[in-house]
């Protein structure tokens, strides 16, 4: 696998088991002992947009692994995209810079159009509205863990469905399994038809639903998402689903509650201390499964080309 664009690139169940195998591993070594498969490998962080989560655990996963970073935070207003320079011809030099690129950008099918011009493998660390392929890994990798299993689960994605490339890039991965869906959102944020036709086509179980507390004890797992206001173009107005203190006791007493983060008002914060609020270690996770996804990308991408 060269570049890692979308997890529809993921639908198979023996490559997700071995992803959760080998992150598995990695996260119970001992500190001090990680491999370092990255040592003389330059990864490049060219991120666009904000982010706080996937830029850092990314970076903490290359030099965990042995490796080098060139790191960009904001190149929407730091890089020669201010002078008009287009994505296409950043990225083909950057790639002659760094082993691999870690692209988060605005524009959906972006971390696409990057992969037709890289000398090196791209990875989509979010496009816009489009997909998040390695957030909703490791978000498969949390359900696995708590849950120890997928198949037969009743799985609740709730909040901006129609923008949120979490969801998007989540519900790929979870329509390889033997899942029952609870799409929860008012009309003005549900899903996009295009989504909702790949989920008809796979044959996956779901349903619509307008009201969080009208399907919260079906659930076994719970994950709920901000509006993602930077996307709505001050249009959208309807509020949103939130768990609070008073719907909170609907959820089975072993369900799961998860959250890509950042977490806005869709969760209140006296739920941080229920045992069923993961979010925090579902963010944690995302360093293991970074970790084992630099490593397959760069074992398989060759050496910097040498100087011609
Ligand atoms: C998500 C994103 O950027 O899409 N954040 C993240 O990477 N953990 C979710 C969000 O911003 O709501």
């Amino acid at each position: 696998m060269q570049h890692i664009l979308s997890t529809k690139q993921f639908l198979d169940t023996k490559i997700l088991n071995q992803l959760f195998n080998s992150t598995q591993k990695l996260q119970s070594l001992p500190l001090n002992k990680y491999p370092k498969p990255l040592k003389g490998r330059i990864i490049a962080t060219l991120f666009y947009e904000p982010s706080t989560r996937t830029r850092l655990s990314f970076e903490s996963a290359v030099l965990k692994l042995g490796g080098s970073l060139l790191s960009t935070e904001n190149a929407a207003a730091t890089s020669s995209a201010v002078k008009g320079e287009t994505l296409e011809d950043t990225i083909r030099v950057v790639s002659s810079y760094a082993d691999a690129i870690i692209l988060r950008h605005k524009d959906p099918g972006s971390a696409e159009r990057a992969s037709l011009v890289s000398d090196v493998p791209i990875i989509n660390a979010g496009d816009g509205s489009g997909e998040h392929p390695t957030q909703a890994l490791l978000d498969l990798y949390t359900i696995q863990q708590y849950k120890h299993k997928i198949d037969r689960l009743k799985i609740g994605l709730a909040g901006d469905l129609l923008h949120s490339r979490t969801l998007h890039s989540l519900l790929y991965l979870l329509s390889v399994y033997n899942v029952e869906l609870y799409l929860i959102a008012p009309s003005d944020y549900q899903l996009g038809k295009e989504y909702l036709e790949y989920l008809r086509s796979t044959k996956t179980k779901f349903q619509i639903i307008n009201n969080l507390d009208n399907c919260l004890e079906d659930l076994d797992v719970l994950y709920i998402n901000r509006l993602q206001m930077e996307r709505h173009l001050g249009k959208s107005k309807q509020p949103a689903p939130s768990l609070t203190t008073s719907n909170i006791g609907l959820l089975k007493p072993e369900a799961i509650i998860m959250n890509p983060l950042p977490r806005v008002d869709e969760i209140a914060v006296d739920i941080d201390k229920d045992r069923r609020a993961i979010y925090f270690a579902q963010a944690k996770n995302g360093l293991f499964v970074r970790m084992s996804l630099l490593q397959q990308v760069l074992s398989a991408a060759p050496r910097l080309q040498k100087q011609r």
